[in-house]
């Protein structure tokens, strides 16, 4: 068993401060933060509120900053933090509700404005047979499918903490999830929340949303294929003739995830 402290950003509704509240745990190897914040709740104090439901990284809801990083409270290990002190704060770019809640109305706000569903042409609207995917089309989105819409991508973007009308890595995400599916038509109609000025091109590539993803998806690389298929669309080229991504060296964003390649197939 080893002593840990958590000093815990608390927030009450109602107060315009919020202050740091240190609390001492006792910790054992393969213990999470998740594990640790309900220690303190029965031990110490019944009042401290945070969120939570699945406990396996499958929900979403226990996002928060950790020692400066945000992530899942359920998938942290406390020592692998760090052993003798962990300072836990609401995840960042959102509003407070109460100590490590935060409120991720704007995200969802914005990820039903950008219409994250298969959208479909009125005449196709009604396919009389299965609607086929090949394996290369389904590699297209993919990898984006995996996102919980826990805001930790949100909260880690340096642009939302510059610019709070900024879309946000999850909608933007969400966005090209659809764009890229085969059986979508709705590009034209997402098109215009994506361009708009705190839209896609408003991202200048930090690529924390992908290094902070709790699941692996890639928001940085969704958000550079989608400002190559606006740019794409205003020249009139068909999304059939562009080339595929070309997997890069540099900059490796996580292990196994790299930066698209800018091509463009000739005409
Ligand atoms: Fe569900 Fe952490 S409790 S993701």
């Amino acid at each position: 068993m080893t002593q840990t402290i958590f000093r815990i950003r608390r927030y009450r509704p109602g107060q315009q401060e919020t202050w740091w509240q240190d609390f001492t745990i006792e910790t054992h190897t393969g213990m999470t933060i998740l594990e640790g914040l309900q220690q303190i709740r029965e031990k110490q104090d019944a009042s401290l509120s945070w969120r939570h439901s699945c406990r396996m990284g499958v929900c979403g809801s226990c996002g928060m900053v950790m020692n400066g990083q945000p992530g899942l409270a359920c998938n942290t290990q406390i020592h692998a933090v760090k052993d003798d002190l962990v300072r836990l704060e609401a995840l960042w770019n959102f509003p407070v509700a109460k100590d490590l809640v935060s409120d991720l109305t704007s995200m969802f706000d914005r990820h039903t404005a950008i219409g994250p569903y298969l959208r479909r042409d009125h005449d196709a609207a009604r396919p009389r047979s299965e609607l086929k995917q090949s394996p290369a089309e389904l590699d297209d989105y993919l990898q984006f499918t995996s996102c919980i819409k826990c805001g930790v991508c949100m909260a880690a973007c340096p642009t939302l903490a510059s610019d709070a009308g900024f879309l946000g890595p999850m909608p933007l995400t969400a966005a090209h999830r659809y764009n890229s599916d085969s059986r979508d038509a709705g590009f034209a109609q997402r098109k215009e929340t994506m361009a708009q000025h705190h839209g896609v091109t408003h991202c200048h590539y930090a690529a924390e949303c992908s290094r902070s993803c709790p699941k692996g998806v890639d928001p940085a690389r969704a958000i550079q294929l989608m400002k190559r298929d606006l740019v794409a669309d205003m020249l009139g080229v068909r999304r059939n003739q562009l080339a595929q991504p070309v997997a890069t060296q540099e900059p490796v964003i996580r292990e196994g995830l790299t930066a698209p390649a800018f091509t463009v197939a000739d005409k």
